[in-house]
């Protein structure tokens, strides 16, 4: 197993480039079932996009990718298989992506239930209650869902009962070839489902939204079409708290900063320099941290994938922070391991209390899921002596080039 050493309080100075959104680049990849001909650019090279390609491929789409031009190609020629393995599903929740487009186009499906992860149970039943309100008859046996529509799906007026992220893209996916209109209430608006239907739309699909309402005119004609995806807008906050922490002057490139217009103005608030134009972002040494009381909320709120992040810079700030976690009931899994670097953080209920600032010391720390991983990255930068930090495969399901960005900005970080 890798894992990578970073030696901690070496300024940081220079240009990142921010990559294309993984949490985009998923959702579309599984509508590309629908297409003939799909071209994507600025598709990041991260595992999880792999595990999705692997995917497409193993129901017979084909598929090259251009990994020096973060480029692919989907060509769909003959009829795909409509069935998701576990053992595909099961290290990638996404894949549940997959069922609502092949339901969609061949009327049935049988994809395995993606099971949990360490920041929580991760239930699909809001994206099978989206479905069986399309027509789809659901049942679930052995860990897999089936579904059929023996007669095609039919469009209706669905009322999501909380807001999700996969059970909105799942539905809106398999909208699209549903007969007649379809009426989403109460939908996720996160920038990756607008990036999705903008997706979608080019194909030709006939798509509006208005706030947390989406309105979908059923069974369109695909069209073969190139797209670029949009810019990971978590990477870029994750590089933002990092400019923070230990920038001396820090420039993102590649983003659109008002897509992130809530993270920049929270740190600003937490005293951050922050310099903004429409397509580039600078951040300055900031040398006094005010702390903040936060909570993670569906978008345009604070992201809860930003959450271990934030947490990291506000052991930093002069008083006690906290951050409440409402959107899993288990993200605080970086928690213990931040501690074990000296950080004060005591949890209550789904709240955590950071005490700034302290001083982190470096250590030998577990990654355990994604942005819990890149928390500890955050840390390890800033600790005094030196950081492993283990199980790193977690880092690298969403992050492109982490070392290499990180090292071009002088850091002393390498994988071992
Ligand atoms: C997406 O996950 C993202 N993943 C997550 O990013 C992100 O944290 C999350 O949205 C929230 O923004 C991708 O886009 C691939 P949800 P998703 O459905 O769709 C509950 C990362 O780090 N729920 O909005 O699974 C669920 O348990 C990942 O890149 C149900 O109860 O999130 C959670 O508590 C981590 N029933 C809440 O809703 C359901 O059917 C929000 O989940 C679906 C979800």
């Amino acid at each position: 197993m890798q894992k990578l050493f970073i030696k901690g309080k070496k300024k940081l100075s220079g240009s990142i480039l921010i990559s294309g959104s993984k949490n985009a680049a998923l959702p579309i990849l599984a509508a590309t079932i629908l297409g003939k001909k799909v071209k994507i650019s600025n598709i990041p090279l991260v595992k999880d996009v792999f595990t999705m390609v692997t995917l497409l491929k193993s129901i017979g789409s084909k598929i090259k990718v251009d990994k020096k031009k973060n480029f692919l190609e989907i060509i769909n020629k003959k009829k795909l298989k409509t069935i998701a393995p576990y053992k595909l599903v099961k290290t990638m929740r996404a894949g549940v992506l997959v069922l609502g487009p092949l339901l969609a186009k061949y009327k049935k499906a049988k994809v395995s239930l993606p099971g949990g992860c360490a920041i929580g149970t991760r239930p699909v039943d809001l994206h099978l209650f989206a479905l069986k309100k399309l027509g789809a008859k659901i049942k679930i046996k052995n860990g897999y869902i089936y579904a059929s529509a023996n007669n095609g799906l039919k469009g209706n007026k669905i009322k999501f009962p909380s807001i999700s992220v996969g059970a909105t893209e799942n539905a809106v996916i398999a909208a699209v070839q549903a007969k007649g209109k379809t009426i989403l209430l109460n939908c996720a608006i996160e920038p990756e489902i607008m990036d999705l239907i903008s997706f979608l739309k080019k194909m030709g699909c006939t798509i509006k939204t208005k706030n947390r309402t989406i309105f979908i005119e059923g069974i369109f004609k695909p069209k073969d079409i190139t797209y670029n995806v949009m810019f990971d807008r978590i990477e870029a906050g994750t590089y933002l708290i990092a400019s923070a922490l230990i920038g001396k002057k820090i420039t993102l490139l590649k983003l659109k900063p008002d897509i992130i217009k809530t993270e920049i103005d929270i740190l600003k608030k937490m005293g951050i320099k922050i310099k903004v134009n429409h397509n580039k972002i600078v951040v300055y040494q900031s040398s006094k941290i005010k702390k903040i009381n936060l909570l993670t909320s569906p978008y345009p709120g604070f992201p809860t994938d930003l959450q271990a992040q934030i947490m990291v810079l506000m052991t930093k700030a002069n008083g006690t922070s906290s951050i409440k976690e409402n959107i899993f009931e288990n993200r605080f899994m970086h928690v213990p391991e931040l501690k074990r670097m000296g950080a004060k953080i005591d949890i209550k209920n789904n709240t955590a209390f950071v005490k700034g600032p302290t001083n982190l010391s470096g250590a030998e720390v577990m990654a355990t899921d994604l942005r819990a991983s890149v928390s500890l990255v955050l840390a390890a930068l800033i600790a005094d002596n030196k950081t492993t930090i283990n199980r790193i495969y977690h880092l690298d399901r969403g992050y492109e080039k982490l070392e290499g960005k990180l090292k071009k900005c002088k850091a002393i970080i390498k994988r071992i």
